[in-house]
């Protein structure tokens, strides 16, 4: 796929097809971004909206979040499971208040230095807040990248992972288009949820059809490739 021709389409496609409105979209507030990302990683986005909104309205910042007790954050998360992203939530907000001011560190890599944030939520972050041009990897956009490149190698081997990785950060707007970068990111997690999806993909509205590899070879749903177990 050429890269510039992947990005445009994807960004063209989140302005008239993708996900709007949501209530930490259309904000920089890397305090809602994070907190978004973090209720997302194992979490449908509808459960999400009742619990972001109760946790905005309790904790409206950074600094507010650290000031509480771990039991008062792990009740507002109930619910939500997976209680260490709560734990690491609360850690977080006293790392970026004792170490960093107050202020989230404004680079992937920095972000990267926190509890609970990984590689692609450190991304997306960037991108979403700061228009790093960093490239995100999460399970939904593993299943598009694999599949637009034909990328038949197993993801459980670390040495692929890296490779796709690369791929990933090859496939970013370029430099010129850099303010596209949220949306460009925003684009690839809609296309993974919304049409680029595991079961019964709709290649017939996805707008980088023409790029992709798996669609061309007719069972997009062979990708990404599993490790035997
Ligand atoms: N899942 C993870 N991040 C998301 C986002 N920003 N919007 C919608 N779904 C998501």
């Amino acid at each position: 796929a050429a890269p510039a021709e992947f990005a445009t389409q994807v960004v063209r496609w989140q302005k008239s097809h993708g996900r709007h409105g949501l209530p930490w979209q259309n904000t920089r507030d890397p305090y809602r971004v994070w907190l978004s990302e973090i209720m997302l990683q194992q979490t449908q986005v509808s459960t999400v909206l009742g619990y972001f909104s109760q946790f905005l309205a309790r904790f409206p910042d950074v600094r507010s979040l650290a000031a509480a007790s771990l039991d008062e954050v792990l009740a507002l998360w109930s619910g939500l499971g997976y209680y260490s992203r709560a734990r690491n939530l609360h850690r977080c907000a006293r790392q970026v208040v004792e170490l960093h001011g107050g202020e989230f560190p404004r680079t992937a890599e920095l972000l990267q230095t926190l509890p609970g944030i990984g590689r692609s939520t450190a991304a997306a972050i960037a991108s979403f807040c700061f228009g790093e041009r960093v490239a995100i990897l999460d399970g939904n956009v593993k299943r598009v990248l694999t599949r637009v490149l034909g990328f038949g190698d197993d993801l459980a081997v670390a040495a692929h992972e890296r490779r796709l990785w690369d791929e990933a950060t090859r496939l970013l707007p370029q430099r010129a288009l850099a303010d596209a970068m949220p949306r460009y990111t925003q684009g690839l997690m809609d296309l993974g949820a919304t049409v680029c999806l595991a079961r019964n993909p709709s290649c017939l509205l996805c707008p980088v059809s023409g790029l992709c590899v798996a669609q061309r070879e007719g069972v997009p749903e062979n990708y990404p490739v599993k490790s035997r177990k």
